[in-house]
């Protein structure tokens, strides 16, 4: 890869298209999650090579839960077996493992698996990967609400203590702002994703589906953030 191309410090990507995938194949939907976890761990270790240092990935929306029962529960399996086995790479790869989104009513299980990866790369430094289940951009902005208010009636901060920083901080982890949001398989949404970190973000949506989004649709993608000419809402140079 061009090593003189900008690279994003934080990168979001909606892992869109899996079911589409693997029906188009005739095979049943939860082929193509499965087939994603090969290409996660492909990308993981690319963007580790490249120097991203932020990536958050959309893995379970808080509405996911009004799927099919069969597919929410091989969904909360294929995360216990990904953080236990496929994932354990990233350990010696020095990459952190975070979550957003709420705990509740994940299972206990998914809960004890997330618990056992953050625990183990929590000294990680190479990047951060923040893996967004059962989350929901909404209801982080009403637990962080809910969050500020505590503080607020506690007596440990004041009114003019609550700044965007402070907002920033308190949302489900603290990271930089989103530079670039990749959402693949052609959709253009933004479903609840992230609202208050991709404010200034800039948008790619590829057509092909998450399990077919390689390492080279990867370096398409950073081609075109390049290209990008980011103003935050000042003037163009
Ligand atoms: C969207 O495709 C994908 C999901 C709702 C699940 C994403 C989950 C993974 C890739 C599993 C692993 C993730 C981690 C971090 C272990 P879709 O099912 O909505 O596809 P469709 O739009 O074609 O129906």
């Amino acid at each position: 890869m061009n090593l003189e191309l900008q690279i994003p410090n934080h990168i979001g990507i909606i892992m869109d298209g899996n079911g589409r995938w693997a029906q188009e194949k005739g095979m049943p939907r939860t082929m193509g999650h499965k087939s994603a976890i090969k290409t996660l761990k492909e990308l993981c270790l690319h963007m580790a090579d490249v120097g991203v240092h932020y990536v958050s990935l959309y893995a379970f929306s808080t509405e996911n839960f009004k799927r099919e029962k069969s597919e929410v529960d091989f969904l909360m399996d294929l995360f216990i077996s990904s953080f236990q086995k496929e994932f354990q790479f990233l350990i010696e790869k020095d990459v952190r493992v975070c979550f957003s989104g709420r705990r509740e009513p994940l299972p206990e299980k998914v809960l004890q698996a997330m618990d056992k990866i953050v625990e183990d790369t929590k000294n990680n430094q190479k990047f951060t990967l923040n893996i967004c289940l059962n989350y929901g951009s909404h209801a982080e902005i009403v637990d962080t609400t809910r969050k500020i208010c505590e503080k607020y009636h506690k007596g440990e901060i004041s009114l003019e203590d609550i700044t965007e920083e402070y907002i920033q901080k308190n949302l489900y982890q603290d990271l930089p702002p989103l530079d670039f949001v990749i959402r693949t398989s052609g959709e253009l949404r933004i479903s609840n994703f992230m609202l208050y970190q991709a404010s200034y973000a800039e948008f790619y949506f590829p057509k092909v589906y998450f399990p077919d989004f390689t390492v080279e649709e990867f370096d398409k993608a950073i081609v075109e953030y390049h290209k990008r000419n980011r103003r935050f809402g000042g003037i163009q140079k």
